[in-house]
């Protein structure tokens, strides 16, 4: 047993840190993983030659870029720069293997249903956070006149006398399904409104770019949002908003070390909830238009009770960073996560370095301790991944974070990032 993990942990993409060192210096952010890859879907709805600037190199967007070949569209990036040539007759079908590796493909089916009248997605995959369903966008859809047929996994969508206008009011403010029902309705028919829709500074930046290609959307970034459909669309220009979720990493990261970390390129509006929470451990923190500055506590930080919501409040996929960064800390925290019922599995890796930290439904009792010490840990998903980096920086002697794959789907760069910030740190 022990013998078959070292083996396979030897093949594994890894992080290797060597804690104690205090983190100091400025890094860039690029933009936002969770804007780029909609704005890819969103190019398919308009015919010609769109770019995307400010766009990371990560393996989430290579997916993207090989659905959207699969589509029928050409990628071909320059730098930071992405050109993507849409055909006038996409190929309604998404390939499987790609959607299951990654669940923001989904929304190719408001995208292509929207421009082709039919759409054939396999239902998606994506990080391991327990069920991720998909009802929501179907819904919506089937409100807005698709129709669907479930077959060997594959999803079968059409809407032959193209999509119209409705009300559609959702469950739940979910990112994807507000985004799909976008995608969808800014050909559709006549006028959609989006109740409950999410608010995320992503969805906002989507709306951006539609309307720069010809769209008529009102209230994006608020929890209505309603689209006048029109015929047609063109190609446009667009930069993608800055990725607060790579920028909040590395501020938790400096924090964890009581060092001072400066993140330019970056909205520091977008993070108001988790620069609060730092705020609240001890941190110092300095904000400009465009950078955030993070100043760790000198000593432990102190315990913070925090709960994820959808935006503005604290964001799950910040709560792995911070559960790491309060396992240090003075006192006991109740991190609450509200969003998905299974993003816990990170937690046993955490207390194999000496965490005191362990889930009580969806809450996580966190018991500060004063010491971290260096191990093997699974890496079990980008944030996680993520996560487990950060309390390495932290631990006494070498921690190697195994399949750190998984941090190449979302952070462009991480390794030489945090070593320009002074970190100890190797990718093997
Ligand atoms: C997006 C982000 C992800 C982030 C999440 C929440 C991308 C590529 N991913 O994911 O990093 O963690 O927002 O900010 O942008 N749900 C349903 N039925 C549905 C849709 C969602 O029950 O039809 C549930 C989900 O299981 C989850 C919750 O709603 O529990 C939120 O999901 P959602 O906001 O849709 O997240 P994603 O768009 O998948």
């Amino acid at each position: 047993m022990v013998n078959r993990r070292v083996t396979s942990a030897a093949m594994s993409p890894a992080i290797i840190v060597q804690g104690g060192k205090r983190l100091s210096g400025s890094i860039q952010v690029l933009g936002a993983k969770n804007a780029v890859l909609k704005h890819m879907v969103a190019a398919l709805l308009a015919p010609g030659r769109h770019t995307i600037e400010n766009v990371p190199d990560i393996v989430d967007v290579q997916l993207m870029e090989r659905v959207l070949r699969h589509v029928g569209a050409t990628c071909d990036r320059d730098g930071t720069t992405l050109h993507i040539d849409v055909p006038e007759e996409p190929n309604p079908e998404a390939p499987l293997d790609l959607v299951r590796q990654m669940r923001a493909s989904i929304l190719v089916l408001g995208a292509l249903l929207a421009r082709t009248g039919t759409a054939r997605v396999a239902l998606p995959g994506g990080d391991d956070f327990g069920s991720r369903p998909i009802d929501f966008h179907v819904s919506g859809l089937e409100s807005m006149g698709a129709t669907f047929d479930l077959d060997h996994g594959v999803l079968h969508a059409s809407a032959p006398d193209g999509l119209r206008g409705t009300d559609v009011f959702l469950e739940f403010p979910s990112v994807g399904a507000t985004e799909n029902l976008l995608l969808a309705s800014v050909l559709a028919n006549g006028t959609t409104t989006i109740r409950n829709a999410a608010r995320e500074p992503e969805l906002r930046d989507l709306a951006e770019y539609l309307m720069k290609m010809g769209a008529k959307i009102d209230g994006a970034g608020t929890s209505t949002i309603e689209v006048h459909g029109v015929p047609n669309l063109s190609p446009a220009t667009h930069r993608t908003v800055p990725d607060r979720l790579e920028a909040g990493t590395y501020l938790v990261a400096g924090a964890i070390t009581g060092g001072s970390v400066t993140v330019e390129n970056c909205v520091p509006e977008h993070l108001r909830m988790e620069l609060r929470k730092l705020e609240a451990t001890g941190c110092t923190v300095a904000t400009t238009e465009s950078s955030v500055t993070v100043t760790g506590p000198v000593g432990r930080p102190h315990a913070v009770d925090v709960a994820t919501l959808p935006f503005p409040g604290f964001h799950t996929d910040m709560h792995p960073q911070l559960v790491a960064y309060l396992s240090m800390s003075s006192g006991t925290s109740i991190v609450t996560e509200n969003i998905y019922a299974g993003r816990f599995r990170y937690l046993g890796e955490l207390n194999r370095m000496g965490a005191d930290v362990h889930a009580d439904g969806q809450h996580i009792v966190i018991r500060g301790v004063d010491r971290l010490s260096g191990c093997e840990v699974d890496g079990c998903d980008i944030r996680a991944a993520a996560a487990m980096t950060i309390a390495a920086l932290r631990a006494d002697g070498e921690t190697i974070v195994t399949n750190a794959q998984h941090v190449d789907r979302g952070y462009d760069s991480f390794v030489p990032k945090l070593q320009s910030l002074g970190a100890d740190v190797q990718r093997r």
